[in-house]
């Protein structure tokens, strides 16, 4: 990789990396000359248009239909999904500039469903938690229009210079950083494909590295989500938050070749029910909302009904719905479906929950700013304060557009103060040599997304927490000595950083000993409002304030 200093480093090309870089890469409004474009790096460690992004399926949350909806109500319904601890500011922040976000992806081409071929109105949706209908979508695969449309705009933009299968590995910061403030000047960046591992200065450094759900056994994410940006945050010596609030979607297609497939809310939103395996529908035992309850509610009553009656999977039933609506709404889970041998349109989906949505996060300010200067945090990997206990849907893909757009506009109108750091501290690996004991990173990854998933999951223990914390310490051991001592490569790198996050999740759940949206623990089952009701905030060592 060429190591020239960048104005602009963004780590990650999901909504978030792709808007903070388009919004960049334009000009000022008040500046008229272009040689000011700042010099953008976009990097992903996989293919450029890999993320959870692009499997996003319901849509994105915004009041579009003024008529019938507010945004006090959108305010009110998140609020609500967040048990108490969404931070009002960043709430009204996000929902007053959601429909601002949507018309600015619509004209970047951006195209979703209309509510007939001959209509010019959007179709929104509903999903849980929501009192009216405010989800614009493009059909079932909402991520993909998004990703493909803002790619094309990035693809054709002179000023973005995309590194494709390029793996950040740690943040620089600045030698003359002093104790009271550090500085970001850059990454140590692996090419995956070649293994070599470069310093890259930057003036500014942007993580967009998406979630952690990855440290579960199963997941609706891709591979991506290791918290790569959580733990580079963390080592670096930011602060992280409410990363005991690990979102468990309640409907993944439950088939032993099914990896990782989302069945959309969307469809409860369009009545489907759950239902036990002898056709029996149990919702209404839980919450009133029923199938349109929070998240949180409807897959705790689903393990509750998985646990009692000894089965594997529950009923999702959309039968009532016409062929034609299913097959016209849901494309891409009617045709996945069937490629199993399941059609939708005659029969109910088998489900389970999965690990879904990373609530936690670095802590950021409205623009996206972290405790180190020059270094930004946006999308799933930040923690803003506009969820809380509990994210209600399709409010993720607003919050990459927003906070990118937010995070843009400040650094624009900082970046002429800055100059890039002369020289880097070069990555040395003089003392590593090459591993023959591969086996080591394989058999740790399982152990650990095991053990979180069976100790640390929907529904938590005090033992549990205090078995997978002793189990981490272990692994933690293990994996320092083996990147001591060989050639790092992607897999050591995940890893490392999900044993990472797995630390701060186990941690922050330990010191919440009550129950509270996403986190909810035998030992303490009800919100305890005088003690709890406010965020976990975890400090690193090395932190300055
Ligand atoms: P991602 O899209 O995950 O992108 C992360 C990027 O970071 C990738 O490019 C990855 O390669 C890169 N990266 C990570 N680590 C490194 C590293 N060390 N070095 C270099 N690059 C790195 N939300 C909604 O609002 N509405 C929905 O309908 C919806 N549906 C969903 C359906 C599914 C199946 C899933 C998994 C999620 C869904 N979500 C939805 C959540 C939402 O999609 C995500 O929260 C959002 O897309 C996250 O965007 P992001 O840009 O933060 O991260
Ligand atoms: C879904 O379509 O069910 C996912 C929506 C989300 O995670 O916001």
């Amino acid at each position: 990789m060429n190591t020239e200093c960048y104005d602009v480093i963004i780590v990650g090309t999901g909504a978030a990396g792709l808007t903070v870089a388009l919004e960049l890469a334009q000009q000022s409004p008040n500046s008229t000359r272009s040689e000011n474009l700042p010099t953008i790096a976009l990097i992903s460690k996989g293919p450029i248009h890999e993320g959870s992004t692009l499997y996003a399926q319901g849509g994105i949350a915004a009041v579009l239909d003024e008529d019938n909806d507010s945004i006090d109500s959108h305010v009110k319904d998140t609020l609500n999904a967040g048990a108490g601890l969404c931070h009002q500011e960043s709430v009204q922040f996000a929902i007053e500039h959601a429909k601002e976000s949507i018309n600015w992806v619509i004209d970047k081409g951006v195209q979703f469903s209309k509510e007939d071929n001959n209509s010019d109105n959007y179709h929104l949706t509903r999903e849980g938690g929501h009192s009216h209908r405010r989800v614009i979508h493009a059909a079932d695969a909402t991520g993909k229009a998004l990703s493909e449309g803002l790619l094309a705009q990035v693809k054709k933009t002179a000023n973005i210079t995309l590194f494709e299968h390029h793996m950040a590995v740690d943040l620089i910061l600045s030698p003359a950083s002093s104790d009271s403030e550090k500085q970001c000047v850059g990454i140590y960046l692996l090419n995956t494909e070649t293994n070599q591992v470069d310093e890259v200065p930057a003036k500014f450094t942007i993580l967009a590295t998406g979630g952690a759900s990855k440290v579960y056994l199963y997941t609706s994410n891709p591979d991506s989500s290791t918290g790569d940006g959580i733990a580079m945050a963390w080592r670096a010596g930011c602060r992280i938050a409410n990363m005991e609030f690990n979102q468990f979607h309640p409907t993944c297609l439950y088939h032993p070749k099914a990896k990782s497939f989302l069945i959309s809310e969307a469809l409860r939103g369009e009545g489907a029910k759950l239902k036990l395996l002898d056709g029996t529908p149990f919702m209404h035992k839980f919450d009133e909302r029923e199938e349109l309850a929070p998240r949180d509610i409807v897959a705790q009553a689903i393990d509750f009904e998985m646990k009692r009656t000894g089965s594997d999977y529950v009923h999702l039933d959309i039968t009532h719905k016409s062929p034609a609506f299913i097959k016209d709404h849901f494309p891409t889970i009617y045709q996945r479906c069937l490629s199993f041998g399941i059609d939708i349109t005659q029969e109910p989906i088998p489900v389970v929950p999965a690990a879904h949505y990373t609530c936690g996060g670095i802590i950021t300010d409205l623009d996206g700013k972290t405790d180190i200067s020059n270094l930004y945090a946006i999308g799933e990997t930040a923690f803003t304060g506009l969820h809380g206990a509990n994210r209600m849907a399709s409010n993720s893909l607003l919050e990459c557009l927003v906070f990118g757009k937010a995070a843009a506009e400040k650094i624009k109108s900082e970046l002429q103060h800055f100059i890039c750091e002369p020289l880097l501290p070069p990555w040395d690996d003089s003392r590593v040599t090459g591993s023959e004991e591969g086996v080591v990173v394989t058999h740790n990854w399982d152990e650990l997304r095991r053990f979180m998933w069976n100790y640390v999951g929907i529904v938590r223990k005090n033992k549990r927490l205090l078995f997978a914390k002793q189990r981490i310490k272990l692994l933690q051991g293990e994996i320092d000595d083996y990147y001591r001592q060989y050639l790092i490569n992607s897999d050591l790198i995940e890893l490392r950083n999900l044993v990472t996050v797995a630390e701060l999740i186990i941690n922050s759940a330990m010191s919440r000993k009550e129950s509270r949206g996403l986190h909810y623990t035998l030992d303490y089952p009800f919100a305890d409002d005088k003690k709890y009701l406010k965020d976990t905030i975890l400090v690193p060592r090395n932190f300055t304030s």
